[in-house]
């Protein structure tokens, strides 16, 4: 059995797609802090499976335990957490409180039934502004935001608790951009009000909710002056989860992306073109915080778990705003 924290939220309930399809059996925890009841129902559609759900937040170490005795999980793949950079910043304590509570509760629940295989959801965000590209696993790390601090401090955690009991298997996974929706356009991202990140908010804009895209800069040393960042469809990521759980082996750390860098307007551009819609934008001033460009080295991943994405940044378009057009 697989425990699947966060397992009703974005990436979550796309790794459950491939996990059903790779016939593993899953529970799900959440607390419904950044997803909806309603995706329970659309996993079965997608699936035809009942998904044992716990409407539980992790750091209710007597609800957790519960899960640990009711079912035999072999291993946690763990998504839930914060997410919001800009939130990150103005609540700085909720975001440690949540995010690494949440996970040494896990963790210390997860000694305590002998459950010593986790995978990590990292974010390349720990990399910080890397000296060179592409992005490789051994880059020096720093986070310029609480958010990606918390992720940081976890992967540390981690590796302590790897060190004092290495019975763990623990797997790392920093993604990239993760974007796009499950073929079905079921399930895909769901932000609520207005989102931090492009794709959702082009997608609003196609939709009408939103007006205009601003688009954060177009002064970079960049291809067209905007910001590049390697993108990659979340049914590829969830596809590098399966493979990380065929291949859990001690203590691994693994880039998930594709290895090429996309900026803003092509992005746009791309989003046009394949949905055939016009997206309103206007340059404004750089974000505080961001960096130019971001694309990951993937040979780790390919060498060691076959993983390699491919789904195309046009899949990634169409797919995005499938999922808002079955959904609004
Ligand atoms: C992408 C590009 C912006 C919005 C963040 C987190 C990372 C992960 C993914 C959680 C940049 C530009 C954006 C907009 C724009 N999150 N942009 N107009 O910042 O690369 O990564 O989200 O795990 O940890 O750091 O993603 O989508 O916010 O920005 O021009 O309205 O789009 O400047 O160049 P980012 P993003």
């Amino acid at each position: 059995m697989i425990l699947v924290t966060g397992g009703l939220g974005y990436i979550g309930s796309h790794t459950i797609v491939e996990l059903i399809k790779n016939n593993y059996e899953v529970v799900v925890v959440d607390n419904l802090s950044n997803s909806k009841r309603e995706v329970i129902d659309k996993l079965k559609k997608i699936t035809g499976k009942d998904i044992p759900v716990y409407i539980n937040d992790l750091c209710d170490k007597k609800a957790l335990r519960q899960i640990f005795q009711d079912n035999i999980i072999d291993s946690v793949i763990h998504f839930a957490g914060f997410k919001a950079v800009g939130e990150s910043v103005e609540k700085p304590l909720m975001y440690y409180r949540n995010n690494i509570d949440s996970t040494l509760t896990l963790l210390e629940v997860m000694e305590e039934f002998n459950c010593f295989n986790i995978i990590f959801s990292s974010s390349a965000t720990v990399y910080g502004s890397p000296k060179s590209l592409p992005i490789k696993e051994d880059f020096p790390l720093s986070t310029t935001n609480p958010y990606g601090s918390t992720k940081l401090f976890i992967e540390q955690i981690l590796k302590d608790l790897y060190t004092s009991n290495n019975k763990f298997n623990i797997t790392i996974l920093r993604y990239f951009n993760p974007i796009g929706a499950d073929e079905s356009g079921l399930i895909g991202e769901d932000p609520r009000g207005i989102p931090n990140n492009l794709m959702p908010y082009i997608v609003k804009v196609a939709t009408g909710e939103l007006e205009i895209l601003s688009v954060f800069g177009d002064d970079y040393d960049t291809v067209d002056g905007t910001g590049v960042r390697d993108y990659i469809h979340v049914t590829d990521l969830a596809r590098g989860h399966v493979l990380s759980l065929k291949n859990q082996n001690g203590l691994r750390i693994y880039n998930l992306g594709t290895g090429h860098g996309t900026s803003v307007l092509e992005l746009v551009n791309t989003f046009e073109k394949v949905n055939n819609i016009k997206i309103n934008k206007k340059i404004v001033p750089r974000r505080p915080g961001d960096i130019a460009e971001c694309f990951a080295s993937c040979d780790k991943a390919f060498k060691e778990l076959g993983f390699k994405a491919e789904k195309t940044i046009e899949d990634m378009c169409r797919d995005a705003y499938n999922y808002v057009k079955n959904n609004e």
